[in-house]
């Protein structure tokens, strides 16, 4: 399989904001797009995209999960990039639209359609440094995906870094480019040294997330995980596995956890930790390094409660458990 995110369905939905109102949506081809050089968010970064996906059913249906959800987050984050507004309800025509022209191409379980409206400010505008684009443009992508990390039960080892931050405090909950850009270098330098797949960010001790999921960590029947606030992202994969979590009886804490109450906890035999994002599923995580010091989470390996929630997500998505909570839309 090739690797997550570089395979592209041919045409991709499109459109444009004029200062003044949003163009009809058109299906265009997907392999370009033209800017102007000089366009606000090749030079400021007025950018905000999403991910979500859609499910191939046993009965032949195409299942969006959670888009509703998404594109509130997507709403959220063009706000406050100062981006024009988008109409939620155009947003999920262009999606549904687009996935329902491939629905043919979605892939069999446990693959899926990986979906990303993108939205970036095209103002040729270089003097417009503190200054909104007044025009911009909306595009869905699709790309058929398998796992995004190794998958299944491998474990992912993360370096906790308590110094430097993901990305600007304020803006953590924005799905923008840029702070997945000035998460880069800590990343590298983590995989470079330590051979870490993620950095787990917890700025003077506080516990956030990784550059591209957010954390859990499963202490027995309870999982702990940071309060939402403006820091970091609200995923979309972390509300419904605590949602499920709830529903299996488990309690949910939100809250402050901090690097030292992390490794403490993980140091227990029955511990687990893992990533929840569209991308990451639900991914456990097998090792902490902390301090030039490698710890295992629990026994190191992927435990029964991260399988469990996982599958329980995966049985909703791909139609094997009721949606009580009607995440899924039909194409
Ligand atoms: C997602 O999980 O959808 C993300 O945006 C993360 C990205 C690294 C693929």
């Amino acid at each position: 399989m090739s690797a997550f995110g570089t395979v592209f369905m041919p045409k991709m939905a499109i459109s444009w904001f004029d200062g003044t109102s949003w163009s009809e949506a058109e299906m265009v081809s997907s392999d370009s797009i033209q800017l102007h050089p000089g366009a606000h968010v090749l030079h400021y970064s007025s950018t905000c995209f999403e991910g979500l996906k859609a499910f191939r059913h046993e009965d032949g249906s195409t299942k969006i999960f959670r888009m509703d959800r998404n594109i509130v987050r997507f709403a959220q984050s063009s706000r406050l990039l100062a981006l024009p507004e988008i109409d939620p309800d155009a947003t999920a025509k262009m999606i549904t639209d687009v996935v329902a022209h491939f629905a043919d191409e979605v892939p069999a379980a446990p693959g899926s359609m990986y979906i990303r409206p993108t939205h970036i400010g095209t103002e040729a505008a270089i003097g417009k440094a503190a200054a909104p684009s007044t025009s911009s443009c909306q595009y869905v992508l699709l790309s058929p995906v398998g796992d995004y990390f190794a998958g299944g039960d491998a474990c992912l080892r993360l370096l906790i870094e308590d110094d430097g931050m993901r990305c600007a405090a304020h803006m953590g909950m924005v799905k923008s480019g840029g702070n997945y850009a000035s998460a880069l270098q800590p990343i590298m330098n983590a995989r470079a040294e330590f051979q870490a797949d993620q950095v787990l960010f917890a700025p003077g001790g506080d516990v956030q997330e990784t550059g591209a999921a957010n954390f859990l960590l499963i202490d027995g029947d309870e999982i702990i995980t940071k309060a939402l606030d403006e820091s970091f992202l609200h995923g979309v994969t972390r509300d419904s596995i605590l949602t499920i979590a709830r529903d299996l009886g488990m309690k949910v804490s939100e809250r402050q956890l901090s690097v030292d109450e992390l490794v403490e906890r993980a140091a227990k035999p029955g511990c687990e930790a893992a990533l929840s994002g569209t991308a990451a599923v639900l991914a456990p995580v097998g090792t902490l390094i902390y301090q030039g010091k490698e710890l295992k989470v629990g026994s190191g390996s992927v435990g029964p409660t991260t399988v469990k929630l996982r599958q329980t997500l995966n049985d909703i998505q791909w139609g094997k458990a009721e949606d009580k909570h009607g995440w899924l839309t039909t194409v």
